[in-house]
């Protein structure tokens, strides 16, 4: 008889490789997330209140949608402020329509984003979620990572998607990429975040294993 270890990791790479992320849409929109991933992130939101979000990797802005729509349900108050290095012209279209959405063409790492992050932080008060979902290298994922050093305070979440790939357990050759760079920031800052196992491990399987953290200590 299988342990439940095995049943949700068997799922977990039905799902992944089945691609049924990529075929998930919200509202009529591509939203390359595990719908369990989705409702956990709603969940989180709803419990922190904040009133921004800041998306690293758009896409065609399913995601940024769906956060959107969670967050104004919260707080009218808000902002999704989502990034990415190409935006097609309709995914433009698309979001320029949406007043709780603001969007950057650039890089997740160009300096302009630290500081429209901090300019932002101003206007919208409260914790920030913050969820990396652009390049997955472990050299882009480190470097977004350690950008946020600046920008984050004590009691933000950051989620740190697609951790499950490069044999976590999905796609075993893709070479290291998320994961590891969670592994590395957490051996050169072992006091920034801790994890949040409850939401982790809530629904059996989550594409961002190890990526469910929560900013601690002092903002360097
Ligand atoms: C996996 S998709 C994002 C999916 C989207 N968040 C969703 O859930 O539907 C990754 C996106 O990251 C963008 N990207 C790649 N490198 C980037 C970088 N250095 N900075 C910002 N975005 C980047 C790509 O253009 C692509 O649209």
């Amino acid at each position: 008889m299988m342990d439940t270890k095995q049943i949700t990791r068997q799922y977990h790479e039905w799902y992944y490789n089945n691609g049924v992320w990529r075929r998930t849409t919200f509202l009529g929109v591509v939203c390359y997330k595990s719908v369990s991933d989705m409702w956990n992130y709603q969940e989180i939101l709803y419990r922190l209140k904040p009133s921004l979000v800041v998306e690293f990797g758009t896409y065609q802005g399913g995601s940024a949608l769906y956060f959107a729509t969670i967050l104004q349900a919260i707080n009218e108050k808000s902002l999704v402020l989502t990034v990415d290095l190409f935006m097609e012209e309709d995914v433009k279209a698309r979001l320029k329509n949406n007043k709780y959405i603001k969007t950057m063409h650039c890089s997740s790492i160009d300096p302009r984003v630290s500081n429209e992050i901090i300019e932002l932080r101003k206007i919208y008060n409260g914790p920030v979620f913050f969820i990396l979902d652009s390049d997955h290298s472990k050299k882009h994922v480190l470097a977004e990572m350690e950008s946020l050093r600046a920008v984050t305070k004590p009691g933000d979440y950051l989620i740190v998607e697609d951790s499950n790939i490069n044999g976590h357990p999905v796609l075993p050759d893709y070479g290291e990429g998320p994961m590891e760079a969670i592994i590395e920031y957490f051996r050169k800052y072992p006091d920034d975040y801790s994890h949040d196992r409850e939401s982790e491990n809530k629904f059996g399987f989550t594409f961002a294993p190890e990526g469910f953290l929560i900013r601690q200590g002092a903002i360097s």
